[in-house]
């Protein structure tokens, strides 16, 4: 037996017991003639003391022990003399009486501790020794905690766990595919799916009335702190539904999940918005409502002063910024710095500071007078002490822009604690949405998601218009999950891909199983996807959903551990009867 006890299990109450245990040595310390040996596993350090004025040939031993080694140890449980506080086995130690290196460790390249020395490169190429830090494994710990109880849940429910396939054909979620090349059948390929979305509805066609997976997602698009090239949903559909049904089902599994990782009871229903409102007033369809500063529309009151940029604008849009009226030149420099970066791309920003005591300075005193300025402030509901940040130009781009310029105010003002939750339901999203480029209709969010009945009428009067059974849950400005009541009828199906501009070969070509098993009554059916590195992040209160994941890729997609993406082998590439073309400049 090479142990009996954990790293993390021991106590007073042990006091005196014989005990054998293995890990890694965390650190060794000499202390006159005491030799104190942290050893440490997944459940946590305990100390171990070699006396050389008992055993010095074993003493000397230890001494030699260097960081990371593998040991066994046997000794005896005591009380500590000083005790340490911040361990749960920190008020004993083991009196060792023998020890064995099972195996030895090179230097390892950065300390093994939360705050570690090692930068973010060097930790993920060695990425089985950063998961060795307890911040890394608490993390993962999480992860399994959550995945176990989504499982209790949905099982609850009647939900059925069924896999689907990885080697697919492509799935429309909106992102390019991984593909994979066939070797039995040259010059053919797999797609990887983005989403088991096609499988999930046949799983309806197939009568399995509830089905959830926790699936693995591949979608070959730009990586984000929230978006991994390989990422896991919660993967569920649901047969005989309507869009509250599932809302309400999905509600209660991710309350269920906060009462039970964090403890926080919400007893009211989440807040409910739909897509225009939070456009209009969030510049988001995915707003952090933790914090006011909702976004309030001047365009009618600030036209006609000879003010160009305000004259010429589809659209001028503001916040109030509580507080933020002591503001010194340098800072709203900054601020206009902010919205000019490529990233959010405006052209300038005016500022209005209303001071405690009624005065009133502004980026715009040449074109208006105090008591323009006034009306805007009225307008906006803003209070002595605040300042009132102002955006212009086409509506949906300024939008956006000075949907930036709240989260940045709103982190600036800490207004947005990671261990405040706010969740809501954004609905109504538009079914279509219009790309310029390629002058056509794309589904908004795939092309199987549902009208709103009312709104079938318009689907060719006015296409734009059409409303989507379509939800999203949000929370804290992250889109947490998304779903839909689905199409079940196959001609509806049919007009849906005609309007995204596909020909009914094509249309056949990409779905036509799909349309097939529609063919043989497929029940009306609607369900939701939660990104479930997202879930753990944020209960987690991280920045990026990597280190919920063992084994994440990096912003550009490479794992550096194991460093893949890597060329093929020319063998490889023979056999599977493909060549590659020298890179383009
Ligand atoms: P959607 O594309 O909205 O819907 O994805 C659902 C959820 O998955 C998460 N997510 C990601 N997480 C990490 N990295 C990524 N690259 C990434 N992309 C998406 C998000 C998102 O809300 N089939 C539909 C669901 C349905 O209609 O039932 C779908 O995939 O949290």
């Amino acid at each position: 037996m090479y142990r009996d006890k954990t790293c993390g299990e021991l106590r007073l109450s042990d006091a005196g017991k014989p005990v054998t245990l293995a890990g890694w040595v965390q650190r060794t310390r000499k202390m006159g003639g005491m030799t104190f040996v942290d050893v440490r596993d997944r459940y946590g350090i305990t100390q171990v003391v070699f006396n050389n004025d008992t055993d010095a040939a074993l003493c000397e031993r230890a001494n030699k022990l260097g960081r990371e080694f593998v040991v066994q140890v046997k000794g005896t449980v005591a009380e500590r003399t000083s005790k340490n506080p911040h361990l749960p086995t920190g008020d004993i130690e083991i009196i060792a009486e023998s020890f064995k290196v099972l195996n030895r460790s090179e230097v390892p390249p950065f300390t093994i501790e939360d705050n570690t020395d090692g930068g973010d490169d060097l930790r993920m190429k060695y990425r089985y020794l950063d998961l060795r830090r307890p911040g890394v494994r608490s993390n993962l710990e999480l992860r399994h905690r959550m995945a176990f109880e989504i499982r209790r849940y949905l099982d609850a429910h009647d939900f059925l766990e069924i896999e689907t396939p990885i080697l697919v054909k492509s799935t429309p979620e909106g992102a390019r595919d991984f593909v994979v090349p066939s070797r039995m059948n040259p010059g053919e390929f797999y797609a990887l799916p983005q989403s088991p979305q096609l499988f999930k509805q046949l799983l309806m066609v197939s009568g399995f009335d509830r089905y959830f997976q926790i699936a693995k997602c591949f979608r070959d698009e730009d990586l984000r702190a929230d978006r991994q090239p390989e990422f896991t949903q919660i993967d569920c559909e649901m047969s005989f539904v309507e869009q509250e049904d599932v809302i309400r089902m999905f509600e209660g599994l991710v309350k269920h999940i906060f009462k039970y990782v964090k403890n926080i009871d919400f007893t009211d229903p989440f807040p409910r918005m739909t897509w225009n409102d939070a456009m209009r007033l969030y510049g988001s369809d995915k707003p952090d409502i933790r914090f006011g500063m909702k976004f309030v529309e001047l365009t009618d009151l600030v036209k006609g002063h000879g003010f160009s940029v305000m004259d010429d604008a589809e659209l001028t849009v503001g916040i109030a910024v509580p507080g933020c009226a002591g503001y010194t030149r340098k800072q709203t420099d900054e601020l206009t710095e902010f919205v000019k970066r490529p990233q959010i791309g405006a052209k300038g920003l005016v500022w209005v500071k209303i001071a405690e005591d009624g005065t009133i300075k502004s980026s715009v005193g040449k074109f208006f007078s105090d008591d323009d300025l006034r009306a805007w402030a009225e307008r906006m509901d803003a209070k002595p002490g605040d300042m009132l940040l102002l955006l212009s130009g086409p509506a949906m781009k300024t939008r956006k822009q000075l949907c930036e310029l709240r989260l940045e105010m709103g982190n600036r003002l800490g207004l947005r604690p990671k261990n405040v939750f706010a969740p809501l339901w954004v609905i109504d999203f538009p079914l279509f949405e219009w790309d310029e480029e390629t002058q056509r209709y794309y589904a908004m969010h795939h092309p199987f998601t549902s009208p709103n009945p009312e709104d079938v009428p318009l689907l060719h009067t006015d296409t734009g218009k059409v409303r989507a059974t379509a939800y999203d849950i949000v929370v804290n400005g992250t889109e947490l999950g998304g779903g839909s009541i689905r199409i079940h009828d196959s001609e509806l199906q049919d007009t849906m891909f005609e309007l995204l501009g596909f020909t009914p070969e094509k249309a056949h070509e990409q779905f036509g199983f799909l349309m097939d098993a529609f063919k043989y009554g497929a029940p009306p059916h609607g369900g939701l996807a939660l990104g479930f590195d997202r879930f753990v992040s944020m209960l987690a209160e991280l920045d990026s959903i990597r280190d919920t994941i063992a084994f994440p890729k990096n912003n550009s997609g490479r794992d550096v551990m194991n460093e893949s993406p890597s060329p093929l082998d020319p063998a490889q590439l023979e056999e599977l009867n493909l060549e590659v073309l020298p890179l383009k400049k």
